[in-house]
């Protein structure tokens, strides 16, 4: 088989989605990647679902026209508000989301059938993880939790701060001062595992953290074998391509906290998505 050469296209309302591409450069190590953050438009997770699938729509076109042979939404907001429409409106392309694979992790690791995800505001508002993972399990106990200022530190890079600190303290220690705390928190956001060490700190090692990362890479891996899109061991060296439609200088610096190493700011070209 000549395997399929065309890159897969990745999408995040900004550079939280890098930590998805991280685990798909890992998973993946002969495919191609473009990778498009509208950080000139984030947060999505406070904006309307209308808002945020026309953002979405406009964003996927764009890797449309790079000629992508997939298409992964690595954003939760947007996996949750819109992975239908975008299905549609991409077809014949394939379209993998974040919530399905995030849910079937959460379940996976949970002993007590108690599961909290902490995700955006609208993707709590829309319940897409809670849906999903009763799909998977139908008793399970759900709880979902807004917690939209982790983005906002994750932006500035603020991995482990003070601040960083008092707001999984401010946020988490409600959930853990009932009786039948959940023992599994669904990291339901992109930017949500660069705070990892600071929520493990703070609910302890006897809770399991999970994110869709991991999960989705395997179901990227799935599709493409399942559609005969896998790319050939001799497809050539490694590109990835970057876009953002806000200072690329920014998204290489910060970026490079999500994405475990070094971005060349020459490789990421400032778009506009209202001019694609
Ligand atoms: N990418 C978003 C998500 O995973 C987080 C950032 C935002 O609100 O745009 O939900």
């Amino acid at each position: 088989m000549a395997g399929d050469p065309r890159p897969i296209g990745v999408f995040d309302s900004g550079m939280g989605g890098l930590t998805v591409l991280r685990a798909l450069v890992a998973r993946l190590p002969e495919e191609q990647f473009v990778y498009l953050g509208d950080t000139a438009r984030l947060p999505y997770g406070t904006k309307s679902p209308d808002t945020v699938r026309a953002y979405a729509l406009q964003a996927t076109h764009l890797l449309l026209s790079e000629d992508v042979k997939m298409v992964v939404i690595a954003c939760n907001t947007a996996s949750a508000v819109a992975l239908d429409a975008l299905g549609e409106a991409l077809a014949p392309v394939p379209v993998i989301g974040v919530i399905e694979p995030g849910a079937r992790a959460g379940v996976a690791a949970t002993r007590s059938k108690r599961i909290a995800v902490l995700a955006t505001e609208s993707t709590v508002k829309g319940a897409a993880y809670a849906q999903a993972i009763h799909r998977l399990m139908a008793d399970a106990h759900v709880e979902q939790m807004a917690c939209q200022v982790f983005v906002a530190l994750a932006e500035e890079g603020w991995a482990d701060t003070r601040a960083t600190t008092a707001a999984v303290e401010d946020y988490l220690q409600p959930l853990f001062a009932q009786a039948d705390a959940p023992d599994t928190l669904v990291l339901g956001c992109t930017h949500f595992p660069v705070l990892a060490t600071a929520i493990q700190r703070h609910v302890g090692d006897a809770i399991t953290l999970v994110d869709s990362a991991e999960t989705t890479a395997a179901a990227v891996a799935e599709t493409l074998a399942g559609l005969d899109l896998k790319a050939s061991a001799d497809s050539g060296t490694r590109a990835i391509r970057f876009f953002a439609t806000d200072s690329p200088e920014r998204f290489a610096r910060i970026g490079a906290i999500f994405f475990g190493g070094a971005i060349d700011d020459e490789a990421v070209t400032l778009v506009d998505l209202k001019m694609a």
